[in-house]
Parts: structure tokens; sequence; C-alpha cells
């Protein structure tokens, strides 16, 4: 049994949930593994009195990089600097990186998987779209059978905890938002949730990967839950429906759509019922048929599980390259008000 050296980037939410999902099922890990996983460093520019992770705190990151025993990053920090500059740094380094950061995968992946496909690494990122929920895997493996023509989801826990306790209390988005906050689902700027572009950059991430070519989120059509009052959802609740924010995209032969909008859901479909800080995305192929993936789409451990899974495949692929890294051509966005149903 080898040791495989971990180091994680940032110690918050997530970076804290991934110490501890690696403490609590150390063994099983370990087993799945073949290798023993080692937590080697924990960067964070905090100090941590007492916490055991006080003795492999370090400050700098070049520690970390320039340490050869490290053979993968886990980047937990979220934001896109330096998380970019650290990423790219350890990949070049050739250590691979398991990250829950959205916001650099959309922006920076093509480019982040290219590298690591230039080292025979990995540049893995489960985390970054539904939480918990196996979606990034599938979509690179289960699925690459099929040609994807559409993908729905709600992919945001911290709106979708917000319209579901809107829904039930008839209480005011403030309050809810408040609560979604202090559970520990929200992004530390909420307006990255509830102004929809959290979710925009995980549609353009599941799209990218799902048709192969680059999505520039900066062009998918965003609005956000903000303007949703307690009568909306009375009106909605008149007429059996449930108001989601909703993350679409479809392919047609007439070209590539994509969009996040809040939307009424009828109960006939399986998203109706998807209560609050779950998360459900729908993805239809042209063999397959349809397939939805339902759990628990953000908080601490349910994140940090997803992170653990990609050291775990990171460390059974040290020197292997698994990812399909899709083209940096970018798929071209067609005016959604021409998007048939
Ligand atoms: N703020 C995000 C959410 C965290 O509420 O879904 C998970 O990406």
């Amino acid at each position: 049994e080898q040791m495989v050296n971990v180091a994680v980037l940032g110690y918050g939410t997530v970076g804290s949930g991934v110490v501890e999902v690696i403490n609590t099922n150390h063994d099983s890990i370990n087993k799945k593994t073949g290798d023993e996983i080692n937590i080697k460093y924990v960067l964070d520019l905090r100090d941590f009195p007492g916490d055991p992770v006080e003795k492999i705190l370090v400050h700098d990151f070049n520690t970390i990089v320039n340490d050869p025993e490290v053979d993968i990053v886990v980047e937990t920090m979220g934001g896109v600097h330096p998380a970019y500059d650290f990423t790219k740094q350890a990949l070049l380094a050739g250590k691979s990186v398991c990250t829950s950061n959205k916001e650099l995968v959309a922006s920076h992946g093509t480019e982040l998987m290219q590298i690591a496909e230039d080292k025979q690494i990995n540049y893995l990122f489960e985390a970054s779209c539904g939480g918990g929920i196996p979606i990034i895997r599938p979509l690179n493996s289960s699925l690459t059978a099929d040609e994807i023509d559409q993908i729905t989801g709600i992919l945001n826990g911290t709106t979708n905890y917000i319209l579901t306790k809107m829904t039930r209390d008839g209480s005011e988005f403030e309050d809810a938002l408040v609560e979604a906050q202090n559970n520990g689902y929200a992004e530390r700027n909420p307006e990255a949730d509830i102004e929809g572009h959290d979710a925009c950059r995980k549609i353009a991430i599941l799209s990218s990967l799902a048709y192969g070519h680059h999505v520039n989120f900066e062009d998918i059509h965003t609005e956000g839950i903000t303007k949703i009052t307690a009568t909306d959802i009375k009106y909605a609740q008149e007429i059996g429906a449930a108001i989601k924010l909703l993350g679409t995209s479809c392919k047609t032969e007439n070209g590539f759509y994509a969009m996040v909008t809040p939307g009424m859901i009828d109960p006939t479909s399986p998203l109706y019922s998807v209560n609050g800080v779950f998360n459900a995305i729908f993805v239809h192929g042209n063999v397959l048929g349809d397939a939805m993936f339902y759990g628990s789409g953000a908080g601490k451990l349910p994140t940090a599980s997803a992170v653990v899974a990609d050291v775990v495949d990171a460390a059974r692929h040290l020197h292997r390259n698994i990812m399909q890294n899709w083209s940096s051509h970018s798929l071209e966005l067609k005016d959604i008000s021409e998007m048939e149903n």
C-alpha cells in the first residue's frame, strides 16, 4: 500500500468537510482506493488554534506546489482568483486537482482540463454541479453512448430552499434567505445564488460536457428569483403549480439554446416535488431517453462527498487522464425566443 498525499486549499465549509469525510470514512476510502489517502497540508490564510488541522496548516502555496510528495490538490477556495493561479501551478507541477469551484470550471475549465490532459493527470470537478449528486461522472462516462439533446435542472440549493420555504410557510424572501445562509448552503455572496449566476455556471458546465463544446456562461440569458413575491407563489399554488429556478439547455437541428429562469412547474413533472436544498437534473439522450439525477444539492458534507470521490478517482489514476475535455470552440447560443418546446 502506497501513501497518496493530498493538500487541501481553503478550510471553509467544503474544505473542512473534505477533511471530515476523509477522516470519518478513512478505512473504507483507503480500501476502495487501494492506497492510503493522507492529508499532508491544509492551506488557509487564517489560523485554527485547537483544530486538529493546526499541525498541518500552511499559509504559503509554494510549500505545497514545491513539495514533490504532494500527489493531489483539493481546491475548495471558491472564486476565480487566486484559485486559477494555484490550480494552474499545481497541474503544471504534475499534481491532479479536485475541485468544487464552479466559477473556475465555468470560466477556465477548458484550459485547465487541457493542461491535465497534456500532463496525463486529472482536473476533476464532480462537486461543481449538484453538490453530492453524481452528474459530472455520468456525463463523462455512463452516458457517452448518447447524443444528449436536453438538460433541465434545479441546480441551486439556496434558491430552491428559499422558494420551498416561501411556498410552505408563506414567508418572505429575505427571511428564507437568512435561513438558507445560516444552514451553510448559500455562497459567501448570496447574490450569485439569488440572481441565478450560480445556476448559470452550472448549466454552462453541464452543457459543455454533454455537447462536447465549450459553452460561455456569460452568453446565457439569466434571471434569478429576487422578483418572485409571495403573491406569485400564491397564484402558482392556486393553479396547482410550483415555482422553481430552472437551468435549461437544448441542442436541436436549429442550434443551441440555454437559459436560467424561474418557471411554473406542473405536478406531473418529476421536478415538481424537488424541495428544500435538493437538486435534480433531468437529462435526455437520443438512445437513452430520459434519466434523472436527484439528491443533496448543496451543503458541507454532500459537497465534500463528491470532492472526496474525485480524490479517490485521482488516486486510482495517478498517471492517466480520465476526463474528456470539450472542444475550446464555443457553441454559439441562439436567441431563446426562438427556442421551441
Ligand atoms: N450556493 C450553492 C447552492 C452551493 O446553493 O446550490 C452549491 O453549489
